[in-house]
């Protein structure tokens, strides 16, 4: 008995922990949920040794309504966060997995940072889409300084760099070709004399005191050095128990304007090695690894895309653009129907809400990407949209929008919503329906057996792609499932759970009588607070 005891106790710990102590209606709400859940598999209970799938259906429902946005409420997992400023980059930083640059490009980083503002960054290129295959590494030095606060993007610290030197390195004798081939192309007489370079031996391609510099046959630049943001996650269990993260720039969806193009977002952060989440086995291969031993990470099979269900963001995220946002998406792949909510902010820990667009449309699925090696591609269409400003300032800027151009003129007030359909879009926000565009989708497992959704890139020069060429090769940061839409997949991710409860009818009756009296103790506890 002991033991479903404690198992309610920590499936109960988790819809109770970040909870408002002051909000009563939310710890009730857990309370009405899982009696109507008792309800529902009252009837079920003696069947459950049998087919243990009624219950299953119980919890989807109970999460289905409460949990997503929960968890937008709570990104983090009721982590505290904390931004340094300005941040304190000296250390070891590794990629979290197999990063993907538009071009595409698949790749691991693995950077240096000492405590002279040098560098030594290195970069693991790979034929695959899994970070299986490295195909040619490069090592770049150089010299980092912090300059100030960025004005643009609130949060990050604008920064300058300078090169001392890029060495590339190939690991097959093929890969040593082409690249001779490109550079001797790029910038003849570089390579000199008639002979190729050869593999596992280093090449300079930039020499800051020669005139030997030939990064532009990569299309290489390391702008990225120019946005930096430090976050820190405090996990809620252990206070010793620090993740830190790094932020870098950027890098342009459109790869000929990467040479010139300053961040105004972030790529995926890297983590401090030293802090690395125990889970990340890519971040310890990373780390060990250099330019004659590139990392190798576990061979992966490629997710099929299953979008039935909800996602939501994981952090606040931020938009070239300089948008911070969270994202809650709806899928029905049998009608193939979406809804998607996006919560946008004037800050970057998304506390300051500015306004929600609900928008609403069907989906058609396409072919796997023939150019973005793991990715499907995917056609959206808007053609329902609805608007609420949450601060004055965004609610006067839609009133000042004259005619029928973003729902009733001069109608907008703070927390209400309006449908602009009817003004096909809202021209204020940029915003025209009915809108296409075309997608690019793919999906993982995180550590702990959650899904991942990622989808496309949004165009670095704020357009959308609403072409099929403009279709992304890189994604965004992944959103992960918060309700699933088959019972197979939610029995997989609360494979603890569901392991403990199958045993017998007898624990799920324990379990939710116990769950029960947890609650309403807590409930009554909460109670007393709030009315002393
Ligand atoms: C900076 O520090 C690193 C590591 O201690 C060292 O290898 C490097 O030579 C130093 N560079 C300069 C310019 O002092
Ligand atoms: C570089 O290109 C020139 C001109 O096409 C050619 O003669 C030379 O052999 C090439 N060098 C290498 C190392 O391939
Ligand atoms: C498709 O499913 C959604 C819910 O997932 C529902 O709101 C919508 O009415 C359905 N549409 C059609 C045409 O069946
Ligand atoms: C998805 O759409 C189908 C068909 O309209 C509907 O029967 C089903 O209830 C929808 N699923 C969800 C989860 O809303």
């Amino acid at each position: 008995m002991s033991q479903f005891w404690i198992v309610g106790l920590s499936a109960i710990d988790t819809t109770m922990r970040s909870l408002p102590i002051t909000n009563l209606a939310l710890c009730l709400f857990p309370l009405i949920t899982l009696l109507g859940v008792r309800e529902n598999s009252a009837v079920t209970v003696p069947d459950n040794r049998i087919n243990p799938q009624p219950m299953e259906k119980s919890t989807w429902s109970m999460s289905k309504e409460f949990h997503c946005p929960h968890m937008l409420k709570h990104l983090h997992n009721g982590a505290r966060v904390t931004v340094q400023m300005p941040p304190n980059i000296e250390g070891h930083w590794v990629s979290t997995g197999c990063e993907v640059r538009s071009g595409p490009e698949f790749l691991t980083r693995f950077y240096r940072f000492y405590n002279n503002n040098t560098f030594k960054a290195y970069q693991y290129y790979y034929g695959n889409n899994h970070c299986t295959n490295p195909t040619y590494t490069l090592v770049i030095r150089g010299k980092v300084r912090l300059r100030q606060a960025s004005w643009i993007i609130r949060g990050g610290t604008e920064a300058d760099y300078q090169l001392h030197n890029v060495q590339i390195i190939s690991h097959s004798s093929a890969m040593a070709k082409k690249l001779t081939w490109l550079v001797n192309n790029t910038c003849p007489g570089f390579i000199p004399g008639d002979l190729p370079w050869e593999h596992d031996v280093s090449y300079d391609l930039w020499k800051e005191e020669s005139s030997f510099k030939c990064t532009k046959a990569l299309n290489y630049a390391m702008h990225e050095l120019q946005l930096i943001r430090v976050e820190k996650q405090y996990t809620h269990h252990n206070l010793e128990n620090v993740v830190e993260e790094l932020f870098l720039g950027d890098i342009h969806t459109d790869p000929s304007q990467r040479m010139y193009y300053r961040p105004s977002s972030y790529q995926p952060p890297l983590q401090n090695a030293k802090s690395c989440n125990q889970n990340c086995i890519s971040c310890r291969i990373i780390f060990r690894s250099d330019e004659h031993h590139p990392p190798i990470l576990p061979p992966k099979a490629d997710l099929p895309i299953g979008l039935m269900g909800e996602w939501v963001s994981q952090r606040c995220e931020v938009r070239p653009e300089v948008l911070f946002l969270t994202r809650h998406f709806i899928f029905n792949d049998s009608n193939h129907t979406w809804e998607g909510l996006y919560y946008h902010y004037s800050d970057p820990i998304c506390k300051h809400p500015t306004f929600t667009i609900y928008a609403k449309g069907r989906y058609s699925r396409g072919i796997h990407s023939s150019k973005v090696m793991g990715g499907t591609e995917f056609v959206f269409k808007v053609n329902h949209m609805k608007v609420t400003p949450m601060d004055f300032a965004t609610a006067s800027l839609l009133n000042v929008f004259n005619g029928d151009e973003c729902g009733a003129e001069g109608s907008w007030k703070v927390g209400v919503e309006q449908d602009v359909t009817h003004t096909n879009g809202c021209v204020a926000l940029g915003i025209k329906l009915p809108h296409t565009e075309y997608e690019l989708f793919r999906m993982e497992q995180d550590s702990r057996g959650r899904y991942l959704l990622f989808n496309g890139q949004r165009p670095s020069d704020g357009s959308s792609p609403d072409k099929p060429e403009r279709r992304a090769t890189s994604y965004q940061v992944p959103l992960v499932q918060c309700v699933s839409g088959s019972l197979k997949t939610e029995g997989e991710h609360n494979g603890q759970q569901k392991a403990g409860s199958q045993n017998s009818a007898a624990g799920h009756s324990f379990l939710y009588l116990f769950s029960i009296i947890y609650l309403v103790f807590i409930c009554t506890l909460l109670h007393l607070e709030v009315l002393g």
